[in-house]
Formats: C-alpha cells, structure tokens, sequence
C-alpha cells in the first residue's frame, strides 16, 4: 500500500543549493524510495527569483518522478509552510570571500524570525527542522524561539557539512574508507570555532587517535581543515558550497527519519546543558537517530584541550545570541 505523502518545506528553493537538492528529495534519497512527497516552495516576491523557481518546477516535472506527488510555489512562509512535516530552511543570502558566517548574522537574521513565527502557526506539530542558512547555528535558535508552541527538540541547525568534511580528512590521514570511521564528533558551532574530534573514534574497531597519534597534526592541521574548509571552498570556485551542502541536508534528515542503526553522527540541537553547554544554545553534538528521534550520546569524557576548544565556540554562540537579543524581544 503506498504510503500517505510527507510534505516538505524548502526555502531559497531557486538558488544554488536547492537546485542541489530538491532533485534528490523528489527522487526518494532522503525520505525512502517507497515515500512519496510534496514539494512547498519558499523564494522571495522578487520576480526573477521566483521566474527561477518556476523553471526548476519546470525540470522537476521533466524528471517525471514517481514519488513527486505535487510541488507549489510561494513567497509568503506561512503557505510554504502549511501542515509541513520537514523544513529545510536554506533561503539567505551566502558570504562571499573575505566574509566569516557571522558578518551575515544581521543581514540573516530577521529572514529567520518571521520563518519561525510561521512555522509557529501553520507547520504540523511534529515538524522537523533543519536550518542550513547561516549562521546556521544562530539562526536555527532564532527560528526555535520564534516558534513557542512547537518543541525546541524539533529545531535543528546543520553540522553534517563539517561532520562529513571531517570523516573525509581522517580517511584520506589514514589512507582507509570513509565508511569504516565509526564515532566521530564535531562539537558546536558552524563557523571556524568548531571542534573536529576524533578521540573516541573508531576504524575497524581500532582507535583512530592511537593510530594516527600525532597531537600537532590535530591542532595545526586537522582541526583548521574542517574549520575552514567552507572558506577554502568560496576561494577556489568563487561562490559558497551547494551540492556538499545539499548532500549533508539530505544525509540529517534521512538520518533523523530513519534512524543511524546506532552510529554517531553530528546534529546542532537545543542544548540540554550537558557537556556544560548552558541550556538552549544549538551546539552541535554527536547523537544517534532512532524511532524518528535523535539521542545525544552522553557521558563521553572531556579533556582540558576538549574542554578549551568547547568554550572557545561555546563563547562565540553566546555573542551571537546576544547579538540578537533584542530581535527576539
Ligand atoms: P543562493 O544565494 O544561491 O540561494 C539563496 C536563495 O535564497 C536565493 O534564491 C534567494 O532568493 C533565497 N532567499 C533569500 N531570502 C529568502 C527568504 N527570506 N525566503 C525564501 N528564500 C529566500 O545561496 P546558497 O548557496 O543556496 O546558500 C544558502 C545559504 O546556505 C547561505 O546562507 C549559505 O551561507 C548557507 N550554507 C550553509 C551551509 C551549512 O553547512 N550550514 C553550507 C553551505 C551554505
Ligand atoms: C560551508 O561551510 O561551506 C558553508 O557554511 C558556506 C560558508 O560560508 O562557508
């Protein structure tokens, strides 16, 4: 029997990253191949943003995809967003070169207060979100506290960019595939603050950390790597990443959905105040996804150089939160 359709809300669905991935949802990649889907279209008034729109909904329908139930297109949220069961929140404007995440916190910000009241109002209750704009991690808490009546744990920001581009540089290091690296993590923001670690990580059940066993590679090179690989992206092709990006997207919430079989992975989620990360700030935490629900995986032991590198992003979320403190009011 066919499943009932999901309805999936994008925004920014006619830039690049959406023309990354709306493709790949109609085809069944991150929902299951037997769930069919409806596609809610967000892009702004603008005409030419949303003539693009119409064209992509032109190639979607050239695909011809059996789970495409229907697509719409919109420009006001609270239609984008009726009865959503997932919202991908893409739509605002990227950095250039030369930029950090943050400097697009106010030019971002407000797209995502008034997305978060909408989902407010017209999402279904269990909706889940995904914020990939940035400063993905502000802005998902933006969207969060703008959203009263849903549940914070149904509010997430995207870290899986950097949780894959972190399993990629541990594989190549050490000259194995990316499959077999088990329990990695990538703690707090998604700026170059974040935290790569792979001290409990595993590759064919040995320790990654004993393996490689080089202290100075991790501080100097691994951790920047991962750091600034989004910047190192803007500067050889001239514009920020979309179909890694769009690719993470679609590997969070399939993940979310349909659960990791007990393996980590990285999702920025409402603090709980574990790890010492004071309650509500999206920090990115390594969690296991079951039943449609995410876990955080508790009790892993933090060093003082673990310790420092999570103060130091936890430091650079809380000015962020303070620098829209008086949005939220
Ligand atoms: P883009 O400029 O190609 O597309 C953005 C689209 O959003 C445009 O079509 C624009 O018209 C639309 N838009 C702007 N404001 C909107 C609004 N209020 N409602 C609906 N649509 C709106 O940009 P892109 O390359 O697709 O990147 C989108 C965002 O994703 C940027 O903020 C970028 O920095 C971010 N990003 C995040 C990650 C991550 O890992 N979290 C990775 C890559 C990019
Ligand atoms: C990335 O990490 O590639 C994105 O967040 C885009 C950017 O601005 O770095």
């Amino acid at each position: 029997m066919t499943k009932p359709a999901m309805r999936v809300a994008v925004t920014g669905a006619a830039g690049q990253i959406g023309y990354a991935l709306l493709f790949r949802i109609a085809s069944g990649e991150m929902l299951g191949k037997d769930q069919p889907v409806i596609l809610q279209l967000l892009e702004i008034p603008d005409e030419k943003a949303q003539n693009a729109l119409k064209g992509v909904m032109m190639e979607l329908d050239d695909c011809a995809f059996p789970l495409l139930q229907s697509m719409s297109a919109h420009s006001d949220p609270k239609e984008a967003f009726k009865d959503a069961d997932v919202a991908l929140l893409v739509g605002s404007r990227p950095r250039g070169p030369g930029m950090e995440r943050k400097d697009l916190l106010t030019v971002n910000a407000q797209i995502f207060t008034v997305q978060g009241k909408a989902l407010n109002e017209a999402a279904s209750r269990d909706v889940r979100v995904l914020v990939v704009g940035n400063p993905a991690n502000t802005n998902a808490y933006i969207a969060m506290k703008s959203a009263p009546d849903l549940k914070p744990e149904n509010f997430t920001a995207m870290l899986r960019l950097d949780h894959n581009r972190a399993l990629s540089q541990l594989a190549a290091k050490l000259g194995r595939p990316v499959a077999e690296i088990q329990k990695l993590a990538v703690w707090g923001n998604h700026s170059p603050t974040m935290y790569p670690d792979y001290r409990f990580a595993t590759i064919g059940g040995q320790s990654v950390a004993k393996i490689i066993n080089d202290d100075a590679w991790n501080r100097d090179v691994f951790i920047p790597t991962v750091g600034k690989r989004g910047a190192a992206i803007i500067e050889a092709r001239g514009l920020s990443s979309a179909a890694s990006a769009a690719n993470a997207a679609i590997d969070h919430i399939r993940d979310w959905v349909m659960g990791t079989d007990g393996k980590w992975v990285t999702m920025g989620v409402p603090s709980d105040g574990s790890y010492s990360i004071p309650e509500g700030i999206m920090y990115g935490v390594p969690v296991t996804c079951e039943g449609g629900k995410y876990h955080r995986v508790t009790g892993l032991e933090i060093d003082e150089f673990s310790r420092e590198r999570m103060d130091l992003t936890l430091k650079e979320l809380l000015e962020e939160r303070d620098g829209v403190a008086d949005l939220l009011k």
